[in-house]
């Protein structure tokens, strides 16, 4: 085997602070694989699902104090807080380091060490890169092993000298003695640090070993350090799902889609069009790497290799082809069981099983008036197993992205769809994006927030430099090679409170009209806040939607645009001097053709 050497360094040092049992060097193998599921099954964390129904997954309940990812826990450790920016924590690198150490020391008494490398993205492609994850958590080894490409042949790629981004993780947990029992989900509930190191690309993440505060090449690698990295290196680490999509004559594109977390990214990866002839495919669901090809257009990469998707609302009707990858080797985290040792989660199916266990082992039937499964309960599940996977979608190149949406969970005022003017207003767009909170991280949830390109929680760096970020790529390529850019809303509400749009397989009308315009033949009309469908371009032919929620969709609300212009000044101004002038220019000229339009 090869050995890295700061690798090894790295793991002695380690070693001593965290004091662990033995140490293991994880080799990405399928043994390696069913046997932390077996240790898993004999610690209590996890229960074999009936291999008749779902051969070879588990089911694991986390502790209730553990759920989704702590915002409020997370920082962002640069040497200066102005780098952090107005909408990351920061602690100050040294002494966060202290406390950590603190923490660390010895917090793995009793338990494993895993060495975990992984590659971010098809091993070799010049877009993937390398990471370490320490751990001592056989839940996240198992996670690891299905959202990343892990072990030996990561190692053998390394090389001798090659540079990785650590990350230290720890449940918190350590076992008092060789006799104390264990509990079946260690965390440490009184202290959790999601700790992010920019300039030295490193994570220490303690105390939680749930989704994106544990596994650490998702959220903490593949964007907060990342978007870092993509910034010092000119290229763009976002929180977008990629699909193919292909019209009746067998043309395909590429589009990236930014929504924030637990706002459909996983159903709009996968849809089945309800357009005849259109087809999706999926290359990811959660996040893009690009960098510009010899020919000046964005090249995307999945870094990820599985899906870590919310599994309530995840049915044949939202998203026949999530549930169909669902059929095997996969771990559910959070949701309920059936008495025939099957999954169930609210909107699986219309009518509830009689009985079930809920997440917290409690007997549940559908007069309990709760939920059964907690609302961020989890699949985790190779993507591989998707039956609409695109055949390229671990191409090492890449993929040629044609567009960007942008959108979020807006009950009014933003229309279905909208394409901006150009890149610079379309970064504009990304900048002013809002959506109500979900539950995919702990706190309130149905709060409208500011969550610019929806990497509030993930953007490493200031995001006045993100923005700027985004705009300097759009200068180092041609405007006919870039992507254009959308915004989309599925979730604006009526009168009465309902949905106007149905969404899910109905969202492809929308993505053939952003197909027919950057193909050259989709009609659109100019209003204040960018360009919408021309009457009669989206194709609505067949769809159960009245005429005047149809015109309410499409609907350009300049007096609620000009309502929110305060709302939208007021997040400027959270980014002061590093707001870069020429969106403040563009908030003053859409307050300008408001107005002019009123
Ligand atoms: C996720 C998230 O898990 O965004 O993808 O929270
Ligand atoms: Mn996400």
């Amino acid at each position: 085997m090869v050995s890295n050497r700061k690798l090894e360094a790295w793991v002695q040092e380690v070693a001593s602070m965290c004091q662990p049992e033995k140490v293991v060097w994880c080799d990405g193998s399928a043994t390696e694989y069913q046997t932390m599921l077996r240790l898993m099954v004999q610690a209590g964390t996890a229960q074999w699902l009936d291999p008749g129904k779902r051969p070879n997954s588990i089911y694991v309940r986390s502790d209730p104090a553990d759920v989704a990812r702590v915002e409020e826990f997370t920082f962002i450790c640069s040497k200066s807080k102005e780098d952090a920016g107005p909408t990351n924590n920061w602690r100050d690198p040294d002494e966060i380091r202290q406390t950590l150490t603190g923490l660390f020391a010895g917090c793995m008494a009793g338990r494993t060490l895993y060495v975990i490398p992984y590659s971010m993205g098809p091993i070799g492609s010049p877009i993937a890169k390398i990471g370490v994850e320490l751990t001592d958590s056989p839940y996240v080894v198992a996670n690891m092993h299905i959202m990343a490409r892990v072990g030996t042949r990561v190692l053998e790629v390394l090389g001798a000298e090659g540079e990785f981004v650590r990350g230290l993780h720890s449940v918190g947990a350590p076992i008092a003695s060789a006799t104390a029992a264990d509990s079946p989900w260690p965390c440490n509930a009184q202290n959790k640090y999601i700790c992010h190191f920019p300039e030295t690309r490193e994570i220490w993440s303690f105390g939680s070993g749930y989704g994106g505060n544990a596994l650490l090449g998702k959220k903490c690698h593949a964007l907060r350090i990342a978007s870092v990295q993509a910034r010092d290196e000119g290229w763009l680490a976002e929180h977008m799902l990629i699909l193919k999509l292909t019209n009746p004559a067998g043309k395909s594109l590429y589009v990236g889609a930014a929504f924030p977390s637990a706002c459909g990214k996983t159903n709009l990866a996968m849809l089945e069009p309800t357009v005849a002839g259109w087809k999706v495919e999926t290359i990811g669901d959660d996040i893009a790497w690009m960098k510009f090809g010899a020919d000046g257009r964005l090249y995307a990469i999945n870094p990820e290799a599985g899906f870590f998707g919310v599994a309530p609302g995840t049915s044949m009707q939202s998203n026949p082809n999530a549930l169909r990858t669902l059929g095997k080797n996969a771990i559910f985290t959070n949701c309920a069981i059936t008495p025939e040792g099957d999954v169930w989660w609210e909107g699986m199916s219309d009518v509830p099983p009689p009985a079930l266990l809920d997440w917290l082992r409690r007997p549940w039937t559908p007069q309990s008036n709760r939920k059964s499964a907690h609302p961020n309960s989890r699949f985790t599940v190779p993507a591989r197993q998707c039956p609409v996977i695109a055949p390229e979608w671990e191409d090492p190149k890449g993929v040629p992205i044609s567009a960007f949406l942008f959108g979020g969970r807006r009950a009014t005022t933003a229309p279905l769809v909208n394409e901006a003017f150009s890149w610079q207003h379309g970064t504009f767009l990304g900048s002013i994006m809002s959506s109500e909170t979900t539950a995919a991280a702990a706190g309130a949830q149905g709060q409208l927030r500011f969550d610019p390109f929806a990497m509030l929680p993930f953007c490493g760096y200031h995001m006045g430099d993100y923005f700027a970020h985004w705009l300097k790529v759009g200068g180092a390529s041609t405007p006919e090679k870039l992507p254009r850019i959308y915004y989309v809303n599925w979730f604006r509400r009526g009168a009465d409170g309902g949905f106007l749009w149905p969404g899910y397989g109905e969202n492809s009308r929308v993505l053939k009209w952003v197909f027919e315009r950057v193909t050259g033949t989709g009609q659109a009309v100019d209003t204040p806040i960018g360009r919408l469908p021309a009457p009669g371009a989206l194709d609505l032919a067949g769809l159960d939607v009245p005429k005047a929620d149809q015109e309410e969709l499409l609907r350009v609300d300049a007096k609620s645009w000009l309502a929110d212009l305060p709302l939208l000044r007021a997040h400027y101004e959270k980014f002061g001097t590093r707001l870069p002038a020429v969106l403040k220019e563009e908030l003053d000229a859409l307050e300008q053709r408001l107005l002019a339009a009123k």
